[in-house]
C-alpha cells in the first residue's frame, strides 16, 4: 500500500485537489490522506459547491487541519509523498519557513525532512518577492513548485481538459498513470516524431 497526502488550501483552483483524489480512486495500491484548510473548505463551497465532507468521501482517510497529532504528522508513518493542490501563498510561506502550526504545514514539513516528494500547486498572480523567495526556499529543500499554468499547445477544448492536463502532469511526478485520454506532446514535424505531419 502506497500513501499519498493530498491537501486542499484556500487558493483558487479547488478542482485540482478534487480531480487528483478522483484520479487516485481506480488505483487500489494507493491510499489517499486528505487535509482541507478552512479557506480550502470555503473555496470548495464557492467554486464547486461541495463541502469538505463530500470531498472527503473521495479519500481513504480525512485528517482535521487542527490535528497536529495525526498519523501523517510523523515521519515514522510511511507515505510516498504529498501534493498541496491548490497551494495558497500563506501555506507556501508556512512550508518555506517550517512553521508547522497545522496539519498541512506539519505534514509538508515532515515530507521535506524525510526527503519525500512534495509538490506544491501554487497559485497567485502577480507574485511578490516574498512569494518568489518562498518558492525558491521550498525548491532548495527539494520540493517541487508546480504552478497550474496551462500548456496551450495541448489544444484544450474545455476548462475540464485544461485542468486534467495539469492533474496528469502532477500524477506523473508520483508515477501514477492518468486514467483519461491525454494529448501528450509528440514533437513537431517529421524529424521530431511526426505528430503534426
Ligand atoms: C475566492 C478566494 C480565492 C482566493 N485565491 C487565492 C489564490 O489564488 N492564491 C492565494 O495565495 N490566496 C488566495 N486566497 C486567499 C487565501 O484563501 C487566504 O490567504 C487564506 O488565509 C489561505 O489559508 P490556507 O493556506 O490555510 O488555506 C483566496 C481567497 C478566496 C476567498
Amino acid at each position: 500500500m502506497k500513501r499519498l497526502i493530498v491537501a486542499i488550501t484556500g487558493a483558487t483552483g479547488a478542482i485540482y485537489g478534487v480531480r487528483i483524489l478522483e484520479e487516485l480512486r481506480p488505483h487500489p495500491e494507493w491510499e489517499t490522506h486528505l487535509i482541507v484548510s478552512n479557506a480550502g473548505a470555503l473555496n470548495l463551497r464557492y467554486e464547486l459547491d461541495k463541502s469538505a465532507k463530500q470531498v472527503s468521501e473521495l479519500a481513504h482517510v480525512m485528517h482535521d487541519i487542527r490535528n497536529i497529532g495525526a498519523s501523517i504528522a510523523s515521519g515514522s508513518f510511511p507515505v510516498e509523498g504529498m501534493v498541496v493542490a491548490p497551494c495558497s501563498m500563506k501555506t507556501l510561506s508556512s512550508i518555506a519557513h517550517a512553521y508547522a502550526d497545522n496539519a498541512i504545514a506539519r505534514a509538508a514539513d515532515v515530507t521535506l525532512k524525510e526527503r519525500r516528494r512534495l509538490v506544491l500547486v501554487v497559485r497567485e498572480t502577480p507574485l511578490t518577492i516574498a512569494h518568489l523567495r518562498n518558492m525558491l526556499a521550498v525548491s532548495e529543500m527539494g520540493g517541487i513548485i508546480y504552478p497550474p499554468v496551462p500548456a496551450f499547445y495541448a489544444g484544450f477544448n474545455s476548462i475540464a481538459e485544461m485542468v486534467d492536463y495539469t492533474v496528469a502532469r502532477i500524477l506523473d511526478l508520483f508515477s501514477i498513470p492518468f486514467t483519461g485520454a491525454l494529448n501528450r506532446w509528440q514533437g513537431i514535424g517529421r524529424e521530431a516524431g511526426g505528430a503534426h505531419e
